[in-house]
């Protein structure tokens, strides 16, 4: 458990113009520079921001040209699910892998907002891995009073939707493994409103999803109201790691002091700090 690399994405959604992105990026950069967090084994903590698509670019030229020891990486909120072409308005997986390493999928607000089924996200999964970028799958029940089990089939059952659908379109799940997929479990009750989930939820979740895959490293991300404070009790320490493998955090990343306590928590997990 403790051999898997921990990942803190910081999730700005679209609440930021490009050129505040590039200010919070520069003093969570600094911020990791003055606690000598860059030293952290990258193969087991890595740290990704995801600006909003406007703010892509100039964020990753920020980190390229004045902090590039930072061990920073970046991340798109969302790709195009076709190719490059001629597809009006769109994000190609080919053209973002000169700009980002990962690229979130499926979010709910994108599912919710955008209609995506679970084809789409497996159309997107399968550029994704092809392009050489690592896919962070979101998945995540509308369910705040379940029990854990129908959480975890209802999760299960959209997970498999997901990646047989990229399978339908020639990427097979050890392929996605191999571009280094991550599942983000992302309560949509718990986005945004204050009340994260139980640790037990989502370690369950987790559990239930590996053995659902077959995937017995999968990396199981939490998502949903994350807070610098309880960023250790979802990751444990480096002597007892839970079977959470990294947070994607929306609001708490919009601040620089927030995040990074949480950088820190998981780098304690990683047996960085
Ligand atoms: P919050 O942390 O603001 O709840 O957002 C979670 C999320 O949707 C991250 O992708």
């Amino acid at each position: 458990m403790s051999a898997r690399q921990i990942t803190i994405i910081a999730n700005w959604k679209a609440n930021l113009p490009p050129s505040d992105e590039v200010d919070l990026a520069r003093r969570i950069a600094e911020g990791l520079r003055s606690e000598g967090r860059h030293t952290v084994d990258p193969s087991r903590l890595r740290v990704l921001l995801a600006p909003s698509t406007l703010g892509l670019v100039p964020v990753a030229s920020l980190i390229r040209r004045e902090f590039p020891t930072s061990g920073l990486q970046i991340a798109a909120q969302d790709v195009s699910a076709g190719g490059p072409g001629a597809f009006t308005g769109e994000s190609p997986a080919d053209h973002l892998v000169a700009i980002a390493s990962a690229v979130i999928v499926g979010h709910s607000e994108r599912r919710r907002d955008h209609h995506e089924s679970a084809e789409v996200v497996g159309r997107k999964l399968a550029r994704v891995a092809r392009a050489g970028l690592a896919p962070v799958l979101c998945l995540g029940d509308d369910l705040p009073n379940a029990e854990t089990e129908v959480r975890v089939s209802l999760v299960q059952s959209q997970c498999a939707q997901a990646l047989d659908a990229a399978a339908q379109h020639g990427c097979a799940p050890r392929e996605l493994l191999a571009a280094g997929l991550a599942i983000a479990y992302e309560p949509i009750w718990a986005i945004g409103t204050g009340r994260p989930a139980s640790l037990a939820i989502g370690e369950a979740i987790a559990r239930g999803l590996r053995a659902s895959t077959g995937m017995v490293d999968l990396a199981v991300l939490y998502g949903g109201s994350v807070e610098a404070a309880a960023a250790a009790s979802w990751l444990g320490t480096s002597a007892g790691r839970t079977e959470i493998d990294g947070l994607l955090v929306g609001g708490a990343s919009l601040e620089e002091g927030h995040f990074l306590a949480i950088v820190r928590a998981a780098a304690r997990a990683a047996g960085g700090a």
